[in-house]
């Protein structure tokens, strides 16, 4: 166990919505665990040696537990049919200490916070904070139905239930989520909040983007990607600054994997370009970028890539390594 590991052990189980479970871990001898922020996450290792990252959804004023909240997802790669199960109460789990990709503005005058299914567990913190804070927000949470709606009566008896807006895509049409009427007007401090399926995530992003909103206004974390591979995938070459080495990258192999094979370990932990983990400095050569952590403009400048998916347009990269 590494020094930003810890041991927390399952105090409760709870079925909170269909395909949805919530874990809450404490630590296994009843003292107070690491604190954390809103929209913090942390990585899971789970029975079989996989690690997931999980968004910790209660009040990040509790120091006593932890609360994630876990969609049993057949399309995923297997870390959610485990967590639903083979992880049960009492059971003791490796997870790292919280990490935070997906802060809350502290400046902002105004935040909006969009939720899509299991996207809630992050905008739930982040909902609790700025309700203890009391700062201004709006939050909005839309899901395919009632019986998949996770936190449901959490949220309708929290402190800040008037500030919430459910949306059902199986009710009637005067509750549906209007994106062109929510995003119409981009307003300087106001900031943007949003997780869940890579779909919603997609047209929230794209609609805020079509009305102006900036990049700096715009916070997101999504919690899958789709697989990334293309046929089109080439070798290319990799050069280690410090070292002058050159490895090969084969069609068939990531970046990290190539340079795991060499010797050369740089940390992971999504593999699927979400997380920001492997971030990487680029000193030359442009990047064929298939993350969905970088933004639009982080791509662009092309001074870091996710090496555990992105890949080369050049015929070698020199990375900072
Ligand atoms: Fe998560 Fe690369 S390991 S983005």
């Amino acid at each position: 166990m590494s020094a930003s590991t810890i041991s927390v052990r399952v105090a409760r189980k709870t079925v909170e919505a269909t395909d949805i479970c919530s874990f809450e871990l404490v630590d296994p001898s009843g003292k107070p665990l690491p604190p954390f922020s809103a929209g913090s996450h942390v990585d899971v290792t789970l029975p079989g040696g996989i690690t997931r990252q999980y968004s910790l959804c209660n009040d990040p004023c509790e120091n006593h537990r932890y609360l994630i909240g876990v969609l049993k997802d057949a399309a995923t790669r297997g870390g959610s049919k485990a967590m639903h199960e083979r992880v049960n109460e009492g059971d003791v789990l490796e997870i790292s200490v919280p990490k935070n990709h997906f802060a809350l503005a502290h400046h902002a005058t105004r935040s909006l916070l969009l939720a899509g299914g299991i996207g809630i567990t992050p905008i739930l913190c982040m909902a609790e904070r700025l309700a203890i804070a009391n700062s201004d927000f709006e939050m909005h949470y839309a899901s395919r139905s009632r019986d998949r709606m996770a936190f449901h009566d959490r949220i309708l008896t929290s402190a800040f239930a008037s500030k919430v807006h459910l949306h059902f895509d199986d009710g009637p049409a005067e509750q549906k989520l209007r994106l062109d009427e929510l995003l119409a007007t981009p307003e300087e401090g106001v900031h943007l909040y949003v997780c869940g399926p890579k779909g919603f995530m997609d047209a929230v992003l794209g609609t805020a983007r079509a009305k102006g909103w900036p990049e700096s206004q715009l916070h997101y974390e999504f919690f899958a990607a789709a697989p990334v591979k293309s046929v089109d995938d080439e070798s290319f070459q990799v050069k280690l600054a410090s070292s002058g080495r050159i490895v090969v990258i084969a069609k068939d192999k990531s970046v990290t994997d190539a340079l795991r094979e060499a010797g050369v370990e740089i940390p992971t932990s999504c593999e699927q370009g979400v997380c920001g983990t492997c971030l990487t400095r680029v000193l030359e050569g442009e990047p064929d970028h298939k993350d969905l952590y970088l933004s639009p403009d982080e791509q662009a400048a092309n001074e870091q890539f996710t090496p555990c998916c992105s890949r080369s347009k050049s015929p070698m990269l020199v990375l900072d390594l």
